[in-house]
């Protein structure tokens, strides 16, 4: 497998090491191509600053959009796709937005539009979102999506850091986005959300006006510690349901007792959990930020495309509905 890589930030970079490692057990894929911006120092043989030398490259079949935000992001994977290459993006931000055409463009063309990495890190969590719809209805998905967030919301507790703090250190462990009001607003918890009721529930949600989204910039140290002398711990929390044909979602700060799962999820780690009509509730829970768990899953999409392993199909034309009152949840 020949692959290109768009970007080389902290997933590029994470994709290029473990594919370098050659271990055995990826020994079969090559970096052809990494893409910088232009005036950026070429400090690899493989980097070029042309998007159109790498979609001209006739023996390459994988692109990694690694790029991240909205455009050139948009463009490019839908001229790779165009351009008949397979393509693999962890960009929660632009599939929130372009799941469909995305989609789309890869059946006309022939090629695969693969995004594990996009929700969960490393947690083979649209996987299993997938399999369990082979089989049931998903009634709800609901959890930590978000590892910067739960990263400080678990230091500024067991260090009694302050929230800046603690920011600046996920920035450096490169579990942040570049604009990190993106984790602490909840925008990222609503892509990943939207992501999954698209897949859950067959549908199109490339518009989240309708999503309630609150984030953790206003919680402060005094808080956490109140509500632990309580015996409580506050989590960013994504959550979706449907029944009937309707549907509901909201990011919301959410108050758990300490001896919870999602009290005791840790560090960078994300917990999401689906409920299915015969598996019932199903937790998946891993690391849901920073380089090589995000990277492990994007070339573990690579690996699927090498092995012509499919995953599931998708025509968007479910009669799943938004309704703001479907279920009573606290914010109602
Ligand atoms: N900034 C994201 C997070 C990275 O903290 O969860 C993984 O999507």
């Amino acid at each position: 497998m020949n692959i290109a890589i768009l970007g080389f930030g902290t997933v590029g970079k994470g994709v290029y090491e473990i594919v370098k490692k050659a271990n055995g057990k990826t020994e079969s894929l090559h970096v052809d191509h990494i893409l910088i911006r232009k005036n950026k120092e070429c400090i690899l043989p493989e980097m070029t600053d042309s998007i159109d030398d790498i979609l001209n490259d006739k023996d390459l079949d994988v692109v990694v959009e690694a790029i991240g935000g909205i455009e050139p992001a948009h463009e490019y994977i839908l001229s790779a796709l165009k351009h008949k290459k397979h393509v693999i993006t962890a960009n929660k931000a632009v599939i929130a937005l372009y799941l469909k055409e995305f989609t789309e463009a890869a059946r006309d063309n022939g090629v695969k539009f693969y995004f594990e990495a996009s929700v969960g890190g490393g947690i083979p969590w649209i996987q299993g979102l997938e399999k369990a719809l082979r089989i049931d209805q998903v009634n709800s998905i609901e959890g930590i999506f978000n590892g910067t967030s739960n990263f400080i919301l678990d230091q500024m507790s067991k260090r009694g850091q302050s929230f800046s703090e603690v920011l600046k250190e996920a920035q450096k462990l490169g579990y942040a986005e570049a604009d990190p009001s993106a984790d602490i607003d909840g925008i990222d918890v609503a892509n990943k959300l939207s992501i999954s009721a698209d897949i859950a529930y067959n549908i199109d949600i490339a518009d989240q006006d309708k999503m309630p989204i609150f984030g953790i910039r206003n919680i402060s140290a005094s808080d956490i510690d109140y509500f632990a002398k309580k015996g409580m711990s506050i989590k960013l929390i994504g959550k979706t349901h449907q029944r009937e044909n309707k549907f509901d979602y909201i990011v919301e700060p959410t108050l758990f007792q300490s001896h919870t799962l999602e009290a005791n999820t840790p560090d960078n780690y994300n917990l999401i959990s689906l409920n299915g009509d015969t598996i019932g509730k199903l937790d998946f829970f891993g690391q849901g930020a920073g380089m090589l768990p995000t990277a492990n899953a994007v070339v573990q999409d690579i690996l699927d495309i090498k092995e012509a392993k499919d995953h599931l199909v998708r025509d968007f034309d479910s009669k799943v509905e938004y309704c703001s009152n479907l279920t009573k949840s606290d914010y109602l």
